[in-house]
C-alpha cells in the first residue's frame, strides 16, 4: 500500500507540483485547499499528470471538523502543509488576515495531527526568515533578523511554533527561496489573482500583452548591474525537495525533530539577468524600464546549498533557461485555455 501524504494547499503553485512528484515517488497524496489563492483548473492539470483524480476536500484547514474528516477517511503517514497567505504587501495591509491565517490554520493542523497520531510535517518557510543578510550566501545558521513583513514573521512564528512542538513532531522545515517555472508540459503552473506582484508572473503577463510594461525596481543597488539579486529555484525541483523531505520523515532518518534547510541552487541572479535569459531561450523582447525601487526588497540574497545537499541528498538541477522557458510555455497554455472558454 502507498504511504498517504496530506497536502494543504495541494491546488496552489507550490502545493499542485508536489502532488505530480509525490505520485510519481509512489506517494499516495491527499488534497486539501479552500481554493482562496487557487483554481480548480490545477486539479484537472494534475489529473492529466498522473491519470487519476486523487482526493480532493474542498475546505478550510482552520477548522477542525474539516481536518479530523481527512484524517478520520485516511491513514494519513506525513502532512506538507502550504496552505498559507504569501503576499508581503498584502500583509502589511492587513496584518490580522495573515496572522489569523497563516497562525492558526498551522496551528489546527498541528493539533489534528497530535489527535491522530500523524508526528510528520514538512513546512512551507521562506528566505524571507533571514531579512536583508549581512553577507552572502546564506547558511541555515545564518541569524533571523526582526521580520519585515507580518508575512516573514508568519513564518518565523510558524518555525517557532514547530520548534516548540518537537517532543512529538518531527519537521522537515524548508527555506524557499524564489520559487518560479512551471511543470514542462504546461498543464500546471503558477495563477496569480489580480495583478500580480512577483517578478515572473508580472514578466510572462507583459510578454504575453495582458501589462503594458514590467518595471524592474530600482536600478541603482550596489551589485553587479544595479539591480537585485535573487536565488530563482524552478519549481519541480522544489516539489522534488519535498518529496525528499517526506521520505526522510517517513524512513527516519532525521538527526534531530526539526531539520532546517534551505532550498535555492546556490546561484543569484539580477533581474537584468532574467530578463535577458527570458529574451535569450524564448527568442522574444521583454517590453522594460527601470524605475525606482521597492520599498522593503532585500538588496542581494541567495542561498548555502551544502546542508540540504550532503545531508537532505537533494541539490536543484534545472537552470535558469529551464525556468524561463518553462514560464513562457505555462503563459502560453494558459492563453490557449483562456481563448477556449
Ligand atoms: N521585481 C521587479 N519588478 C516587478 C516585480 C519584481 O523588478 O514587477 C523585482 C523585485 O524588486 C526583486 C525581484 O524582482 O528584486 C524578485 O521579486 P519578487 O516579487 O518576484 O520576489 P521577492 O524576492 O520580493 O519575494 C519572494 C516571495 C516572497 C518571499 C520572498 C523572500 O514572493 O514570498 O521572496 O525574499 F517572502
Amino acid at each position: 500500500m502507498r504511504n498517504k501524504v496530506l497536502v494543504t494547499g495541494g491546488l496552489g503553485f507550490i502545493g499542485s507540483h508536489t502532488v505530480v512528484c509525490l505520485h510519481e515517488a509512489g506517494f499516495e497524496p491527499i488534497i486539501v485547499d479552500n481554493l482562496s489563492n487557487s483554481e480548480i483548473s490545477a486539479l484537472q492539470g494534475i489529473e492529466e499528470l498522473i491519470g487519476y483524480s486523487p482526493a480532493f476536500y474542498q475546505s478550510d484547514i482552520s477548522e477542525f471538523p474539516f481536518l479530523s474528516k481527512i484524517f478520520e477517511d485516511h491513514e494519513i503517514s506525513a502532512v506538507i502543509h502550504f496552505a498559507a497567505f504569501k503576499a508581503v504587501g498584502e500583509s502589511v495591509e492587513f496584518p490580522l488576515k495573515y496572522y489569523k491565517n497563516n497562525m492558526g490554520g498551522l496551528i489546527t493542523v498541528l493539533e489534528t495531527m497530535k489527535a491522530y497520531n500523524v508526528n510528520s510535517v514538512v513546512f512551507s518557510s521562506s528566505c524571507t526568515v533571514y531579512g536583508e543578510p549581512n553577507q552572502v550566501p546564506v547558511l541555515e545558521i545564518t541569524p533571523m533578523k526582526e521580520a519585515e513583513s507580518p508575512y516573514g514573521a508568519t513564518k518565523q512564528m510558524g518555525e517557532r511554533i514547530l520548534r516548540d512542538n518537537a517532543s512529538w513532531c518531527n519537521t522537515q522545515c524548508l527555506r524557499y527561496f524564489n520559487p518560479i517555472g512551471a511543470h514542462p508540459t504546461g498543464k500546471i503552473g503558477e495563477l496569480p489573482l489580480g495583478i500580480p506582484n512577483n517578478l515572473i508572473p508580472y514578466l510572462t503577463q507583459t510578454v504575453a500583452g495582458i501589462r503594458k510594461e514590467l518595471t524592474v525596481f530600482g536600478g541603482d543597488y550596489d551589485t553587479t548591474d544595479g539591480t537585485c539579486i535573487r536565488d530563482y529555484i524552478h519549481v519541480m525541483d522544489l516539489a522534488e525537495a519535498h518529496v525528499k523531505a517526506v521520505e526522510r520523515l517517513i524512513g527516519n532518518q532525521q538527526l534531530g525533530s526539526f531539520e532546517v534547510f534551505n532550498i535555492g541552487t546556490g546561484k543569484g541572479s539580477s533581474v537584468l539577468e532574467v530578463i535577458n535569459t527570458f529574451e535569450e531561450i524564448n527568442q522574444i523582447k521583454v517590453p522594460y524600464k527601470i524605475g525606482p525601487r521597492r520599498s522593503g526588497d532585500v538588496v542581494k540574497v541567495w542561498a548555502e546549498t551544502n546542508k540540504v545537499e550532503n545531508i537532505l541528498g537533494w541539490k536543484a538541477h534545472r537552470n535558469l533557461s529551464n525556468m524561463m522557458k518553462d514560464a513562457w510555455n505555462w503563459q502560453l497554455e494558459l492563453a490557449k485555455k483562456t481563448s477556449n472558454t
